[in-house]
Protein backbone atom coordinates (compact mmCIF):
# COMPACT_ATOMS: atom_id res chain seq x y z
CA UNK A 1 0.00 0.00 0.00
CA UNK A 2 1.05 3.87 -0.86
CA UNK A 3 2.43 5.98 1.86
CA UNK A 4 0.91 9.15 0.34
CA UNK A 5 -1.64 10.15 -2.08
CA UNK A 6 0.43 12.25 -4.22
CA UNK A 7 4.33 12.66 -3.47
CA UNK A 8 6.14 15.36 -5.37
CA UNK A 9 9.98 14.51 -6.58
CA UNK A 10 13.43 16.07 -6.26
CA UNK A 11 11.87 19.35 -6.66
CA UNK A 12 13.67 22.28 -5.14
CA UNK A 13 11.41 23.67 -2.22
CA UNK A 14 10.91 27.23 -1.74
CA UNK A 15 8.95 28.79 0.97
CA UNK A 16 9.35 32.72 2.33
CA UNK A 17 12.13 31.99 4.58
CA UNK A 18 13.97 28.48 3.09
CA UNK A 19 15.21 26.36 0.06
CA UNK A 20 15.70 22.94 0.05
CA UNK A 21 15.92 20.09 -2.66
CA UNK A 22 13.24 17.27 -1.21
CA UNK A 23 9.93 15.42 -1.72
CA UNK A 24 7.12 16.62 -0.47
CA UNK A 25 4.54 13.77 1.09
CA UNK A 26 0.77 14.70 0.81
CA UNK A 27 -2.13 12.71 2.41
CA UNK A 28 -6.02 14.05 2.65
CA UNK A 29 -5.05 17.05 0.72
CA UNK A 30 -2.22 18.31 3.24
CA UNK A 31 1.21 18.22 3.28
CA UNK A 32 2.79 15.40 5.93
CA UNK A 33 6.23 14.80 5.04
CA UNK A 34 9.34 16.47 3.85
CA UNK A 35 12.41 14.98 2.86
CA UNK A 36 14.68 12.73 1.02
CA UNK A 37 13.32 9.20 -0.45
CA UNK A 38 9.66 9.36 1.13
CA UNK A 39 7.95 6.48 0.73
CA UNK A 40 5.56 5.49 -2.40
CA UNK A 41 2.54 7.51 -3.17
CA UNK A 42 -0.42 6.38 -5.20
CA UNK A 43 0.65 9.46 -7.64
CA UNK A 44 4.17 10.96 -8.25
CA UNK A 45 5.38 13.76 -9.92
CA UNK A 46 9.05 14.43 -11.20
CA UNK A 47 10.01 17.78 -10.40
CA UNK A 48 13.84 17.58 -10.99
CA UNK A 49 14.37 21.02 -11.79
CA UNK A 50 11.26 22.72 -11.33
CA UNK A 51 11.15 24.88 -7.99
CA UNK A 52 7.99 23.91 -5.61
CA UNK A 53 6.74 27.11 -4.23
CA UNK A 54 3.00 27.58 -2.36
CA UNK A 55 0.31 28.46 -4.25
CA UNK A 56 -0.57 32.00 -4.94
CA UNK A 57 -2.81 33.42 -2.76
CA UNK A 58 -4.20 35.90 -4.87
CA UNK A 59 -6.06 38.52 -2.32
CA UNK A 60 -7.39 41.38 -4.29
CA UNK A 61 -9.90 40.69 -6.84
CA UNK A 62 -13.19 41.54 -8.11
CA UNK A 63 -14.99 38.43 -9.42
CA UNK A 64 -18.55 38.29 -10.26
CA UNK A 65 -19.08 41.58 -8.95
CA UNK A 66 -21.83 43.85 -10.31
CA UNK A 67 -20.92 47.48 -9.90
CA UNK A 68 -23.11 50.25 -8.04
CA UNK A 69 -24.40 50.59 -11.43
CA UNK A 70 -25.37 47.41 -12.65
CA UNK A 71 -22.24 46.34 -14.72
CA UNK A 72 -20.82 43.01 -14.37
CA UNK A 73 -17.32 41.71 -14.36
CA UNK A 74 -16.46 39.64 -17.48
CA UNK A 75 -15.17 36.50 -15.19
CA UNK A 76 -17.51 34.43 -13.33
CA UNK A 77 -16.44 32.64 -10.45
CA UNK A 78 -15.33 29.53 -13.05
CA UNK A 79 -13.63 31.67 -15.22
CA UNK A 80 -11.36 33.80 -12.84
CA UNK A 81 -10.84 30.91 -11.06
CA UNK A 82 -9.62 28.89 -13.70
CA UNK A 83 -7.76 31.55 -14.53
CA UNK A 84 -5.99 32.48 -11.55
CA UNK A 85 -5.19 28.66 -11.16
CA UNK A 86 -3.58 28.60 -14.33
CA UNK A 87 -1.74 31.79 -12.98
CA UNK A 88 0.19 29.63 -10.39
CA UNK A 89 -2.65 30.78 -7.80
CA UNK A 90 -4.14 27.84 -5.09
CA UNK A 91 -6.49 30.67 -3.36
CA UNK A 92 -8.66 33.43 -4.25
CA UNK A 93 -10.11 36.21 -1.74
CA UNK A 94 -12.67 38.40 -4.13
CA UNK A 95 -14.84 40.59 -2.81
CA UNK A 96 -18.40 40.58 -1.47
CA UNK A 97 -19.52 44.25 -2.32
CA UNK A 98 -22.66 46.00 -0.71
CA UNK A 99 -24.56 49.14 -2.50
CA UNK A 100 -26.21 51.20 -0.84
CA UNK A 101 -29.35 49.68 1.02
CA UNK A 102 -28.07 46.35 0.89
CA UNK A 103 -28.16 44.19 3.54
CA UNK A 104 -24.28 42.68 4.39
CA UNK A 105 -25.69 39.21 4.79
CA UNK A 106 -27.54 38.86 1.91
CA UNK A 107 -24.99 40.14 0.01
CA UNK A 108 -22.95 37.77 1.29
CA UNK A 109 -25.46 34.62 0.60
CA UNK A 110 -25.61 35.53 -3.08
CA UNK A 111 -21.36 35.52 -3.98
CA UNK A 112 -21.80 32.36 -1.61
CA UNK A 113 -24.60 30.97 -4.22
CA UNK A 114 -22.10 32.17 -7.48
CA UNK A 115 -18.82 31.03 -6.23
CA UNK A 116 -19.58 27.47 -4.72
CA UNK A 117 -21.02 26.26 -7.61
CA UNK A 118 -18.48 27.45 -10.07
CA UNK A 119 -14.53 27.75 -7.98
CA UNK A 120 -12.31 25.55 -8.87
CA UNK A 121 -9.90 26.56 -6.01
CA UNK A 122 -10.21 27.33 -2.62
CA UNK A 123 -11.90 30.89 -2.08
CA UNK A 124 -13.02 33.62 1.06
CA UNK A 125 -14.44 37.00 0.17
CA UNK A 126 -13.44 40.20 1.66
CA UNK A 127 -16.77 42.19 2.49
CA UNK A 128 -17.23 45.48 0.88
CA UNK A 129 -19.02 48.24 2.99
CA UNK A 130 -20.43 51.34 1.29
CA UNK A 131 -23.38 51.89 3.47
CA UNK A 132 -22.49 51.84 6.95
CA UNK A 133 -25.81 52.35 8.68
CA UNK A 134 -26.13 51.40 12.19
CA UNK A 135 -27.76 47.99 12.00
CA UNK A 136 -24.64 47.01 9.75
CA UNK A 137 -22.15 48.71 11.68
CA UNK A 138 -24.27 47.46 15.07
CA UNK A 139 -24.87 43.74 13.95
CA UNK A 140 -24.29 42.55 10.57
CA UNK A 141 -20.51 43.34 10.30
CA UNK A 142 -19.71 42.27 13.45
CA UNK A 143 -21.35 39.07 13.10
CA UNK A 144 -20.03 38.25 9.49
CA UNK A 145 -16.56 39.21 10.79
CA UNK A 146 -17.41 36.03 13.69
CA UNK A 147 -18.12 34.00 11.22
CA UNK A 148 -14.97 34.63 9.47
CA UNK A 149 -15.18 37.49 6.62
CA UNK A 150 -12.26 39.13 8.77
CA UNK A 151 -11.38 41.86 6.21
CA UNK A 152 -13.39 44.71 4.38
CA UNK A 153 -12.44 47.18 2.24
CA UNK A 154 -13.95 50.71 2.04
CA UNK A 155 -13.71 53.52 -0.41
CA UNK A 156 -12.81 56.86 -0.29
CA UNK A 157 -13.92 57.96 -3.44
CA UNK A 158 -16.51 56.46 -6.38
CA UNK A 159 -19.78 58.57 -5.77
CA UNK A 160 -21.96 55.41 -4.73
CA UNK A 161 -19.08 53.80 -2.76
CA UNK A 162 -17.41 55.97 -0.73
CA UNK A 163 -17.51 56.96 2.93
CA UNK A 164 -16.77 60.45 4.57
CA UNK A 165 -14.56 60.86 7.06
CA UNK A 166 -16.95 60.29 9.96
CA UNK A 167 -18.25 56.85 8.25
CA UNK A 168 -14.75 55.56 7.73
CA UNK A 169 -13.99 56.42 11.81
CA UNK A 170 -17.20 54.29 12.52
CA UNK A 171 -15.92 51.52 10.60
CA UNK A 172 -12.35 51.90 11.81
CA UNK A 173 -13.95 52.05 15.37
CA UNK A 174 -15.78 48.66 14.56
CA UNK A 175 -12.96 46.76 13.03
CA UNK A 176 -10.92 47.53 15.63
CA UNK A 177 -13.47 46.00 18.30
CA UNK A 178 -13.68 42.96 16.08
CA UNK A 179 -9.99 42.62 15.04
CA UNK A 180 -11.30 42.67 11.41
CA UNK A 181 -8.73 44.18 8.77
CA UNK A 182 -9.74 47.31 6.71
CA UNK A 183 -8.56 47.60 3.48
CA UNK A 184 -8.74 51.43 1.59
CA UNK A 185 -9.06 52.23 -1.29
CA UNK A 186 -7.30 55.89 -0.88
CA UNK A 187 -8.18 58.65 -3.61
CA UNK A 188 -9.30 62.40 -2.71
CA UNK A 189 -12.82 62.63 -4.32
CA UNK A 190 -13.04 65.96 -4.27
CA UNK A 191 -9.73 66.63 -6.22
CA UNK A 192 -10.51 64.43 -8.51
CA UNK A 193 -14.04 65.22 -9.13
CA UNK A 194 -12.76 69.12 -9.58
CA UNK A 195 -10.34 67.74 -11.77
CA UNK A 196 -12.78 66.14 -13.83
CA UNK A 197 -15.01 68.77 -14.66
CA UNK A 198 -12.32 71.59 -15.45
CA UNK A 199 -11.52 68.55 -18.17
CA UNK A 200 -14.60 68.18 -18.94
CA UNK A 201 -15.05 71.80 -19.57
CA UNK A 202 -12.16 71.91 -22.11
CA UNK A 203 -13.20 68.74 -23.75
CA UNK A 204 -10.70 67.06 -22.89
CA UNK A 205 -12.31 63.52 -22.34
CA UNK A 206 -10.04 61.02 -24.21
CA UNK A 207 -9.09 57.93 -22.01
CA UNK A 208 -5.48 59.56 -21.09
CA UNK A 209 -7.04 62.22 -19.27
CA UNK A 210 -8.57 59.94 -16.64
CA UNK A 211 -4.72 59.73 -15.34
CA UNK A 212 -4.56 62.99 -15.08
CA UNK A 213 -8.32 63.54 -13.18
CA UNK A 214 -7.03 60.54 -10.59
CA UNK A 215 -4.02 62.59 -9.66
CA UNK A 216 -1.22 61.56 -7.94
CA UNK A 217 -1.59 64.25 -5.58
CA UNK A 218 -5.45 63.13 -4.74
CA UNK A 219 -3.68 59.78 -4.23
CA UNK A 220 -0.80 61.04 -1.64
CA UNK A 221 -3.39 62.74 0.52
CA UNK A 222 -6.30 60.50 0.93
CA UNK A 223 -3.45 58.39 1.90
CA UNK A 224 -2.23 60.74 4.42
CA UNK A 225 -5.41 61.15 5.21
CA UNK A 226 -6.56 57.46 6.03
CA UNK A 227 -3.32 57.11 7.66
CA UNK A 228 -4.19 59.53 10.47
CA UNK A 229 -7.82 58.31 10.39
CA UNK A 230 -6.40 55.23 11.48
CA UNK A 231 -3.74 56.33 14.03
CA UNK A 232 -6.52 58.45 15.18
CA UNK A 233 -8.73 55.17 16.60
CA UNK A 234 -5.66 52.90 16.74
CA UNK A 235 -7.15 50.17 14.03
CA UNK A 236 -4.56 48.75 11.85
CA UNK A 237 -4.99 49.41 8.03
CA UNK A 238 -4.14 48.13 4.27
CA UNK A 239 -3.83 50.63 1.61
CA UNK A 240 -4.57 48.96 -1.29
CA UNK A 241 -3.33 49.04 -4.88
CA UNK A 242 -0.56 52.27 -4.24
CA UNK A 243 0.28 53.37 -7.71
CA UNK A 244 2.54 56.44 -6.36
CA UNK A 245 6.33 57.21 -4.90
CA UNK A 246 4.43 59.88 -2.63
CA UNK A 247 2.07 57.71 -1.51
CA UNK A 248 4.40 55.11 -0.30
CA UNK A 249 6.08 57.06 1.13
CA UNK A 250 3.40 58.39 3.35
CA UNK A 251 2.68 54.28 4.06
CA UNK A 252 6.26 53.82 4.92
CA UNK A 253 6.76 57.11 7.49
CA UNK A 254 3.94 55.52 9.35
CA UNK A 255 5.66 51.88 9.15
CA UNK A 256 8.79 53.44 10.58
CA UNK A 257 6.45 55.39 13.21
CA UNK A 258 5.75 52.19 14.53
CA UNK A 259 1.80 52.27 13.28
CA UNK A 260 0.52 49.25 12.05
CA UNK A 261 0.14 50.72 8.17
CA UNK A 262 -0.17 47.80 5.61
CA UNK A 263 0.76 48.16 1.56
CA UNK A 264 -0.30 46.61 -0.97
CA UNK A 265 0.48 47.18 -4.99
CA UNK A 266 0.14 45.36 -8.30
CA UNK A 267 1.54 44.75 -11.29
CA UNK A 268 -0.07 47.67 -13.65
CA UNK A 269 1.64 50.13 -11.56
CA UNK A 270 5.21 47.93 -12.44
CA UNK A 271 4.19 47.46 -15.98
CA UNK A 272 2.14 49.84 -17.45
CA UNK A 273 2.09 54.13 -17.87
CA UNK A 274 -0.18 56.65 -18.21
CA UNK A 275 0.92 56.29 -22.13
CA UNK A 276 -1.00 53.11 -22.08
CA UNK A 277 -4.07 54.86 -21.49
CA UNK A 278 -2.92 56.93 -25.38
CA UNK A 279 -3.27 54.28 -27.14
CA UNK A 280 -4.59 54.71 -30.50
CA UNK A 281 -8.28 55.42 -30.87
CA UNK A 282 -10.03 54.32 -27.55
CA UNK A 283 -7.51 51.45 -26.90
CA UNK A 284 -6.59 53.39 -23.98
CA UNK A 285 -9.84 52.49 -22.54
CA UNK A 286 -8.32 48.85 -21.63
CA UNK A 287 -5.54 50.63 -19.48
CA UNK A 288 -8.20 52.88 -17.58
CA UNK A 289 -8.18 51.83 -13.77
CA UNK A 290 -8.24 53.68 -10.36
CA UNK A 291 -5.63 54.80 -9.47
CA UNK A 292 -4.00 54.71 -13.13
CA UNK A 293 -0.75 53.58 -13.94
CA UNK A 294 1.78 56.66 -13.63
CA UNK A 295 5.54 56.60 -15.15
CA UNK A 296 8.55 55.13 -15.06
CA UNK A 297 9.69 56.71 -12.04
CA UNK A 298 6.76 56.00 -10.09
CA UNK A 299 7.53 52.15 -11.26
CA UNK A 300 10.80 52.29 -10.15
CA UNK A 301 9.73 53.75 -6.40
CA UNK A 302 6.79 50.91 -6.55
CA UNK A 303 10.20 48.20 -7.10
CA UNK A 304 12.17 49.74 -4.25
CA UNK A 305 8.89 49.94 -1.98
CA UNK A 306 8.58 45.88 -2.38
CA UNK A 307 11.96 45.48 -1.99
CA UNK A 308 12.07 46.83 1.67
CA UNK A 309 8.85 45.71 2.46
CA UNK A 310 6.59 48.76 2.73
CA UNK A 311 4.57 46.80 0.22
CA UNK A 312 3.30 43.64 2.32
CA UNK A 313 1.00 42.20 -0.92
CA UNK A 314 1.79 42.38 -4.18
CA UNK A 315 -2.04 41.80 -5.81
CA UNK A 316 -3.62 41.53 -8.97
CA UNK A 317 -6.92 43.89 -8.72
CA UNK A 318 -7.97 41.96 -11.14
CA UNK A 319 -11.02 43.74 -12.66
CA UNK A 320 -12.60 42.54 -15.87
CA UNK A 321 -14.49 44.37 -18.04
CA UNK A 322 -14.69 43.12 -21.59
CA UNK A 323 -13.87 46.20 -24.51
CA UNK A 324 -17.12 45.99 -25.72
CA UNK A 325 -20.82 47.05 -25.24
CA UNK A 326 -21.42 44.72 -22.05
CA UNK A 327 -17.75 46.60 -19.92
CA UNK A 328 -15.49 49.05 -20.86
CA UNK A 329 -17.54 50.76 -23.30
CA UNK A 330 -21.19 50.31 -21.63
CA UNK A 331 -21.53 54.20 -22.80
CA UNK A 332 -21.00 53.55 -26.66
CA UNK A 333 -18.20 53.06 -28.62
CA UNK A 334 -16.99 56.64 -28.14
CA UNK A 335 -17.32 57.54 -24.39
CA UNK A 336 -16.04 60.19 -22.51
CA UNK A 337 -13.50 58.78 -19.85
CA UNK A 338 -15.84 59.88 -16.87
CA UNK A 339 -17.99 56.91 -18.36
CA UNK A 340 -15.42 54.16 -19.05
CA UNK A 341 -15.24 51.18 -16.62
CA UNK A 342 -12.62 51.10 -14.50
CA UNK A 343 -9.57 47.97 -13.68
CA UNK A 344 -7.53 45.78 -15.91
CA UNK A 345 -7.69 42.19 -15.54
CA UNK A 346 -4.49 40.08 -14.61
CA UNK A 347 -5.23 37.40 -12.46
CA UNK A 348 -3.34 35.27 -14.30
CA UNK A 349 0.09 37.16 -15.21
CA UNK A 350 0.27 38.39 -11.50
CA UNK A 351 3.24 35.59 -10.99
CA UNK A 352 4.46 35.34 -14.09
CA UNK A 353 4.97 38.59 -14.47
CA UNK A 354 6.43 39.37 -10.97
CA UNK A 355 8.67 36.24 -11.52
CA UNK A 356 10.18 37.15 -14.70
CA UNK A 357 10.30 40.50 -13.87
CA UNK A 358 11.41 40.72 -10.35
CA UNK A 359 13.23 37.31 -9.76
CA UNK A 360 14.24 36.68 -12.76
CA UNK A 361 15.92 40.55 -13.45
CA UNK A 362 17.56 40.29 -9.97
CA UNK A 363 15.08 43.17 -8.54
CA UNK A 364 13.80 40.50 -5.85
CA UNK A 365 15.03 36.66 -4.43
CA UNK A 366 12.41 33.74 -4.88
CA UNK A 367 11.91 34.23 -0.66
CA UNK A 368 10.53 37.93 -1.45
CA UNK A 369 8.13 36.63 -4.36
CA UNK A 370 6.62 34.12 -2.21
CA UNK A 371 6.40 36.58 0.61
CA UNK A 372 4.18 38.92 -1.43
CA UNK A 373 2.29 36.80 -3.58
CA UNK A 374 1.36 33.93 -1.09
CA UNK A 375 2.89 33.66 2.53
CA UNK A 376 1.62 37.70 3.57
CA UNK A 377 -1.77 37.52 2.21
CA UNK A 378 -2.18 34.62 4.20
CA UNK A 379 -1.11 36.20 7.13
CA UNK A 380 -2.72 39.49 6.39
CA UNK A 381 -6.01 37.40 5.82
CA UNK A 382 -6.41 34.81 8.51
CA UNK A 383 -5.19 31.74 6.15
CA UNK A 384 -1.74 31.22 7.60
CA UNK A 385 -0.48 28.72 8.32
CA UNK A 386 -2.72 26.20 6.44
CA UNK A 387 -2.06 28.77 3.52
CA UNK A 388 0.60 30.25 2.62
CA UNK A 389 3.06 28.37 3.02
CA UNK A 390 4.88 24.87 2.78
CA UNK A 391 4.90 22.80 6.08
CA UNK A 392 4.09 19.82 7.70
CA UNK A 393 0.21 20.44 8.76
CA UNK A 394 -0.45 22.78 6.10
CA UNK A 395 -2.74 22.43 2.96
CA UNK A 396 -0.82 21.00 0.08
CA UNK A 397 -1.44 24.11 -2.06
CA UNK A 398 1.64 23.66 -4.36
CA UNK A 399 2.50 25.12 -7.75
CA UNK A 400 5.68 23.80 -9.79
CA UNK A 401 7.54 26.62 -11.79
CA UNK A 402 9.71 25.65 -14.51
CA UNK A 403 12.33 28.68 -14.31
CA UNK A 404 13.52 28.54 -17.86
CA UNK A 405 10.06 28.31 -19.50
CA UNK A 406 9.88 31.19 -21.77
CA UNK A 407 6.50 32.82 -23.76
CA UNK A 408 5.32 35.73 -25.07
CA UNK A 409 1.79 36.48 -23.52
CA UNK A 410 -0.64 36.12 -25.45
CA UNK A 411 -4.25 36.65 -24.74
CA UNK A 412 -5.44 33.65 -26.53
CA UNK A 413 -3.59 31.55 -24.64
CA UNK A 414 -4.83 33.11 -21.46
CA UNK A 415 -8.50 31.75 -19.46
CA UNK A 416 -10.61 35.13 -18.09
CA UNK A 417 -12.91 36.65 -20.40
CA UNK A 418 -11.85 40.08 -20.45
CA UNK A 419 -10.86 39.60 -24.36
CA UNK A 420 -7.78 41.04 -24.09
CA UNK A 421 -4.56 41.67 -21.77
CA UNK A 422 -2.79 44.73 -21.09
CA UNK A 423 0.40 42.90 -20.95
CA UNK A 424 0.18 41.51 -24.63
CA UNK A 425 3.18 40.63 -26.46
CA UNK A 426 5.30 40.79 -23.22
CA UNK A 427 7.96 38.26 -23.03
CA UNK A 428 8.05 36.68 -19.87
CA UNK A 429 10.80 33.69 -18.82
CA UNK A 430 9.46 31.65 -15.62
CA UNK A 431 6.09 29.95 -15.86
CA UNK A 432 4.03 27.38 -13.25
CA UNK A 433 3.78 24.60 -14.87
CA UNK A 434 1.70 22.47 -12.42
CA UNK A 435 -0.88 23.89 -9.75
CA UNK A 436 -2.04 21.94 -6.59
CA UNK A 437 -5.13 22.61 -4.05
CA UNK A 438 -5.56 20.63 -1.11
CA UNK A 439 -3.51 17.38 -3.01
CA UNK A 440 -5.73 17.80 -6.34
CA UNK A 441 -3.30 18.41 -9.74
CA UNK A 442 -5.87 21.59 -10.68
CA UNK A 443 -3.63 22.40 -13.71
CA UNK A 444 -1.04 20.25 -15.34
CA UNK A 445 0.14 20.11 -19.28
CA UNK A 446 -1.63 23.23 -20.00
CA UNK A 447 -4.95 21.54 -19.16
CA UNK A 448 -7.48 22.12 -15.94
CA UNK A 449 -8.19 18.56 -14.24
CA UNK A 450 -10.73 19.55 -11.75
CA UNK A 451 -14.49 20.00 -12.20
CA UNK A 452 -16.35 23.47 -11.34
CA UNK A 453 -17.58 23.75 -7.75
CA UNK A 454 -14.55 21.64 -6.17
CA UNK A 455 -12.89 24.74 -4.38
CA UNK A 456 -13.59 25.24 -0.97
CA UNK A 457 -15.09 28.48 1.02
CA UNK A 458 -12.66 29.49 3.55
CA UNK A 459 -13.73 31.07 6.97
CA UNK A 460 -10.66 32.93 8.07
CA UNK A 461 -9.19 34.00 11.36
CA UNK A 462 -8.65 37.45 12.78
CA UNK A 463 -5.19 37.75 11.75
CA UNK A 464 -2.35 39.02 14.37
CA UNK A 465 -1.88 42.44 11.70
CA UNK A 466 -5.17 43.67 12.26
CA UNK A 467 -4.48 43.91 15.75
CA UNK A 468 -4.15 47.12 17.31
CA UNK A 469 -1.18 48.53 18.76
CA UNK A 470 -2.42 49.79 22.05
CA UNK A 471 -0.38 53.39 21.16
CA UNK A 472 -3.58 55.14 22.03
CA UNK A 473 -3.06 59.25 20.62
CA UNK A 474 -2.33 60.70 24.15
CA UNK A 475 -5.73 62.91 23.55
CA UNK A 476 -7.67 59.32 23.79
CA UNK A 477 -5.30 57.84 26.70
CA UNK A 478 -8.17 58.20 29.88
CA UNK A 479 -5.24 58.24 32.30
CA UNK A 480 -4.75 61.54 30.88
CA UNK A 481 -7.82 62.57 29.67
CA UNK A 482 -9.66 63.17 32.99
CA UNK A 483 -10.62 59.48 33.07
CA UNK A 484 -12.59 59.63 30.34
CA UNK A 485 -12.80 55.95 28.24
CA UNK A 486 -13.37 56.66 24.67
CA UNK A 487 -11.72 54.12 23.43
CA UNK A 488 -11.19 50.42 25.04
CA UNK A 489 -7.16 49.70 24.99
CA UNK A 490 -5.89 46.83 23.10
CA UNK A 491 -4.87 43.88 25.07
O1 LIG B 1 -9.96 50.49 -11.30
C1 LIG B 1 -10.07 49.60 -10.48
N1 LIG B 1 -9.07 49.27 -9.69
N2 LIG B 1 -11.22 48.95 -10.39
C2 LIG B 1 -11.50 47.94 -9.49
C3 LIG B 1 -12.12 48.47 -8.26
C4 LIG B 1 -11.12 48.92 -7.25
O2 LIG B 1 -11.23 50.06 -6.81
O3 LIG B 1 -10.24 48.17 -6.84
ZN1 LIG C 1 -9.99 50.06 -5.17
ZN1 LIG D 1 -9.89 46.39 -6.68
Amino acid sequence: MADFDLVIRQGTVVTAASKMKCDVGIADGQIVALGRNLGEGRQEIDATDLLVLPGGVEAHCHIEQRSAFGLMTADDFESATISAAFGGNTTVIPFAAQHKGDSLREVVKDYHARASSKSVIDYGYHLIVSDPRPEVLGQELPALIRDGFTSFKVYMTYEMLRLDDRQMLDVLYTARSEGALVMVHAENHEMIRWLTDKLVDANRVEPKFHAISHSRTAESEATHRAIMLSRLVDTPMLIVHVSTEEATAEIRRAQSEGFKIYGETCPQYLFLTAEDLDRHGMEGAKFCCSPPPRDASAQEAIWRGIQNGTFQVVSSDHAPYSYDEHGKLYAGPNPPFTKIANGVPGIELRLPLLFSEGVGKGRIDIHKFVEVTSTNAARLYGLFPRKGTIAIGADADLALWDVNCEREVRYADLHDRAGYSPYEGKQLKGWPVTVINRGRVVVSDGELHVGKGSGQFLPRETSEFATPTGRLQPELDPDRNFGVEILSRAE
